[in-house]
Order: C-alpha cells, then sequence, then structure tokens
C-alpha cells in the first residue's frame, strides 16, 4: 500500500513503505521494515520535495506524485545524501526537468560523488537560511554527523512542522501516517537511536540545543511514524543522550561446552539478587538490534566467552566490535569464560573496546569447568559490580 497522504493543507507524505526488508546497510536487521519517507508542500508560488526514496522504491514515489497530479516540482530539498533518501534523486530529476537540489555544500559533494548528479542542478544553501514557496517558508538547519557529516534539517515555518529525515527516525513499517501505537514505535524509535544515532550522542546533544526554540508542532523524519506530539520523542531523545545509566548490566555470551554458561548462569543470579536488572543475550542466537538497544541504558557490560584458538570466540569479538563502534555511555566493563589450556582473550578484548570510556572491573577467567573457587570469584565479581553502581549513584 503506498498512497500519498495529506498531513496538513497542501502538504503530502508521498513516500514508499518497505514491509518485507529485513537488512539494512548489510548489517542491521529491520524486523519491523521501514519506510523511506518523502514529502511534498505546496506553496503558492513554488513546490517543493523533501528527501527521496530509496531507488528500489522510486516508481512508487513517482506514481504517488501522479496521483496528486504534480506536473512541476521547483525544488527537492536534500537533507542526507545517504542512498535510502537520495537514490531516487536522478530519477526524479529527469522526470522534473526543471527541479533543482537544495541542499547544503557538503552535501552537494557528496551527490555529485555518489549520485553524479551535474553540478548546475543545485542550489547551495547556508545554515538558517531560507526559501519562501510563497505563503510558505522552508528553513534549513545544519545538523552535521546525525549521521553522517552533511546532514541537516528543514523547517516549514508556517505549519511547524520539523522534517527531520534520519534524526528521530525509526525503522517501522505501518500503514499509520502518524504514532499509534507509543510503545511498539518507543521500542523501534530506540532501535534506531541504539544502532544509527548512539555514537553520535554529544553531537546530537548540540544539535537538539539548535532547535530548541523551535515551535515545533510535527516532526516529519524520513523512516517510520510521524509524531504529532513531538515531546514523545523528544523526551526519549533527551533520555537516550543523558550521561544517566541505568543498574542494568548486559552479558553478552557464547559458551562452547558449557563451563561459560554455567558461570553466567551463576552471575546472572548473584546480581539479580543484589536488585540488579541482568539481560543475558545469548549470541548465537541474539537479535544483534536488541543487544544494541540494551547498550543505550546498561552502566555494565560482562563479556563471556571460551577461548578459541588463544582468543575470544568469534561472535563475541563481532559483538565486543559492535559494542565498541556504538559507543555506548556504559560505566563499567568486565570479562568472564572459560579456558582449555591458555589463551589472550582478556587482552584481546581489552584492547577491542578503546572507544568505549570504562573502568574494567577485575576479570574471572577460569581453566575448564568452574568448580568452587571460581563461584567464590564470580561472587565478588557481582560485589564488585554492585559496590561500583552504588558508588556513582546509579541505584
Ligand atoms: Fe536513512 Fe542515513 O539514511
Amino acid at each position: 500500500m503506498n498512497i500519498p497522504r495529506q498531513i496538513k493543507s497542501n502538504i503530502y507524505s508521498v513516500g514508499a513503505i518497505d514491509w518485507d526488508r529485513r537488512l539494512f546497510d548489510e548489517l542491521i536487521p529491520l524486523p519491523d521494515g521501514t519506510s523511506y519517507n518523502s514529502y511534498l508542500i505546496k506553496g503558492t508560488e513554488k513546490t517543493a520535495l523533501i528527501d527521496t526514496v530509496d531507488p528500489t522504491k522510486q516508481h512508487e514515489l513517482i506514481e504517488n506524485l501522479k496521483e496528486l497530479r504534480i506536473d512541476k516540482i521547483d525544488y527537492i530539498v536534500t537533507n542526507h545524501a545517504e542512498q535510502d533518501h537520495s537514490g531516487a534523486l536522478p530519477k526524479i530529476l529527469s522526470i522534473y526537468k526543471n527541479a533543482r537540489v537544495v541542499t547544503n555544500k557538503k552535501c552537494k559533494d557528496m551527490l555529485i560523488n555518489l549520485l553524479l548528479i551535474p553540478e548546475n542542478k543545485f542550489i547551495t544553501v547556508n545554515d538558517r537560511e531560507t526559501i519562501s514557496l510563497g505563503d510558505k517558508t522552508l528553513e534549513f538547519i545544519y545538523a552535521p554527523w546525525v549521521h553522517w557529516p552533511e546532514t541537516m534539517l528543514t523547517y516549514l515555518k508556517e505549519d511547524k512542522i520539523l522534517f527531520s529525515c534520519d534524526l528521530f527516525g525509526s525503522h517501522f513499517a505501518t500503514s499509520d501516517l502518524f504514532v499509534t501505537d507509543e510503545a511498539k514505535l518507543y521500542e523501534a524509535a530506540k532501535r534506531y537511536y541504539a544502532e544509527i544515532m548512539m555514537p553520535f550522542r554529544k553531537t546530537i546533544k548540540k544539535n537538539l540545543e539548535k532547535i530548541k526554540d523551535l515551535d515545533i508542532e510535527i516532526i516529519a523524519t524520513s523512516h517510520g511514524s510521524i509524531y504529532d506530539k513531538p515531546e514523545f520523542i523528544l523526551d526519549a531523545y533527551e533520555d537516550w543522550i543523558s550521561d544517566e545509566v541505568k543498574n542494568e548490566v548486559i552479558i553478552p555470551y557464547v559458551s562452547m561446552h558449557g563451563s561459560t554458561k554455567k558461570m553466567v548462569v551463576f552471575l546472572v543470579n548473584a546480581l539479580v539478587e543484589k536488585g540488579i536488572t541482568v539481560k543475558p543475550f545469548n549470541l548465537t542466537v541474539t537479535d544483534i538490534g536488541e543487544l544494541a538497544i540494551s547498550l543505550v541504558d546498561a552502566a555494565t557490560i560482562v563479556i563471556a566467552s571460551p577461548t578459541v584458538l588463544v582468543g575470544p570466540h568469534p561472535s563475541v569479538i563481532y559483538a565486543t566490535y559492535l559494542a565498541n563502534a556504538l559507543r555506548p555511555k556504559t560505566k563499567f566493563v568486565s570479562i568472564i569464560g572459560s579456558y582449555g589450556w591458555g589463551g589472550k582473550m582478556v587482552k584481546q578484548l581489552s584492547d577491542m573496546i578503546s572507544n568505549l570510556k570504562v573502568e574494567i572491573i577485575e576479570p574471572v577467567v577460569i581453566k575448564g569447568f568452574p568448580k568452587e573457587d571460581d563461584f567464590r570469584a564470580l561472587g565478588r565479581l557481582a560485589d564488585e559490580i554492585l559496590k561500583k553502581h552504588k558508588e556513582n549513584n546509579i541505584i
């Protein structure tokens, strides 16, 4: 189902829903599909399209524009150069021959490079510059690094709509134009934040400062539902980007013959007894997106691995690499696991988390199946985690 739908007078959603997509960037699982939102704004003098769609869905955007009988587009505002929003630009430019691409200098350079769009097709705008459509005015707000260097936002002044592209988005295919199921959307938006925006937490803070005085009635993102109650997502972002962590320990683990699993189970129980929320993730069956969501809030990560060819299990290496790349605000890390005859697991894993500003709590790595002394060491680890959470006012 893809039909143009009116958001406000002369403002339409004309993008495409991708119900079946299950992977983004050949990396990120999409359990709920996604959408590529594009918006058409008809002013009394000019018509603007805000972003386009993924090239696999460009026929749906074109159909929607036909349905609305749009025979002239003056401006195609491009908030972000990534191809899921810009990929249909060449096709749209070939149909609407007089349209000009309105964007910032960085984005223009990227579009020329990525999509081979001729330089004379562009109008370059500065931060806070405006363009009039007649009775409607577009203001462009640079918001770099959410999540590429060229990203910007577009504010439609008269209608108080912020077109935020990826920022505040969610990979969520739905036939509802506006948010209807807040709980479900919250999860989808948090997953999206964790996987795409979290590495840029500090930059998002700065960019939110830039828009805090805007009068916003609607946030229209380029993925997922439109927010007609913007405070829902603005409040969620305030929480996610804050420096506060929660009294949670996540334990990504793999166990080959049961020794590491036995340690994980013991540690989970010990932490739960102390009133700490624990989330173990068996990496052989874990949706990596679920792990990413948990990284948004958790105070502590305990990585648990057996030893394979002197190092950690490859699935643990993958999860650790990802956690390091996503730069969560986690405060403490420890490592537990078992080896048969030796290894360098602790050093290798410690070397992999240089992006994380964490304190390492003494690892517990044992030989073979855990014995009484080993369980005592795990008990001490649980005590230490509790102590650190208390000292840092996390409990
Ligand atoms: Fe939805 Fe960064 O693209």
